[in-house]
C-alpha cells in the first residue's frame, strides 16, 4: 500500500497527519490500495475494517478455550453455591444429594485443570452471567421460600436448571474437541458429561418422590 493524492470521499479513508504544534489533523488525500491487476483505487472505509476483521479472524480452536473458561468459571461458581443448597434443603435425601455432587464437582474442576495442562494454557474463568443468574435464582428460592412445603421442590428446580446448563456446555465442548482431533480432551469432557446427566437424573427421581409424598 502505498498513499497518493486522490479526490475527496466521505466513504475514503482519509489519510491524515496530526501537527503537533497546532493540534490539528490536516488531511492529504486518501490511503490507495494496489488490486491484483496492478490498478490503484482508493480504500473505503468498509473495505478496511473487512480486512481488519479478516486479520483477527477466531478459530474454533479460539471458541474451544473461551468455552472451555466459561465453564471453568461456573463449575468454581457452582462449588460454593452447593453446600448452601445443602444446608437449605429439608430432605435429608436431597442434602446428601448435593453434597455428592459437591464433592463430584470438585472432580469435575480438577479435570478441567487437566485439560488446561494438555492444551498448556493456563487455568483462567471468564465471568459467565448465565450460570450466574440461575444461581441468583437458587437463593432467590433459599430466601423466599424458607420453611415452607416447596422448598425442596423450588431447590430441585433451581439445581436442575444448573445442570441442564452443564450438560448443554459440556455436550458442546466435548463435541468440538472431537471435531479437533482432542480425544483425551474429548474423554475427560465426557467423564464429566456423563456425571451431570446422573445428577440430573438423580434431582427428577427426589422431585417426583417430593411431589407425590406432599399429594398424597
Ligand atoms: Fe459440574
Ligand atoms: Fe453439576
Amino acid at each position: 500500500m502505498r498513499l497518493r493524492q486522490f479526490g475527496s470521499s466521505s466513504d475514503l479513508l482519509p489519510f491524515r497527519i496530526f501537527c503537533s504544534s497546532t493540534g490539528k489533523a490536516n488531511t492529504f488525500g486518501f490511503l490507495l490500495i494496489m488490486r491484483n491487476d496492478g490498478e490503484e483505487v482508493p480504500l473505503s472505509q468498509r473495505q478496511f475494517n473487512q480486512e481488519d476483521t479478516m486479520a483477527t479472524e477466531k478459530t474454533l480452536n479460539d471458541l474451544f478455550l473461551d468455552t472451555l473458561k466459561d465453564i471453568y468459571y461456573a463449575e468454581k461458581q457452582i462449588l460454593k453455591a452447593l453446600p448452601k443448597m445443602a444446608r437449605g434443603a429439608s430432605s435429608p435425601e436431597l442434602a446428601a444429594a448435593f453434597k455428592k455432587h459437591r464433592d463430584e464437582t470438585e472432580g469435575q474442576v480438577d479435570r478441567l485443570q487437566q485439560i488446561f495442562e494438555i492444551l498448556d494454557k493456563p487455568a483462567r474463568g471468564k465471568t459467565c452471567d448465565a450460570i450466574l443468574g440461575i444461581i441468583e435464582e437458587g437463593k432467590e428460592v433459599l430466601e423466599e421460600y424458607n420453611g415452607s412445603m416447596a422448598l425442596d421442590a423450588g431447590l430441585t428446580a433451581a439445581a436442575q436448571a444448573v445442570e441442564h446448563y452443564e450438560i448443554a456446555r459440556y455436550g458442546t465442548l466435548k463435541s468440538w474437541a472431537m471435531t479437533l482431533g482432542m480425544e483425551e480432551v474429548a474423554a475427560l469432557l465426557d467423564q464429566t458429561l456423563q456425571e451431570e446427566i446422573n445428577t440430573d437424573r438423580i434431582l427428577t427421581e427426589l422431585g417426583e418422590r417430593n411431589a407425590n409424598t406432599q399429594a398424597a
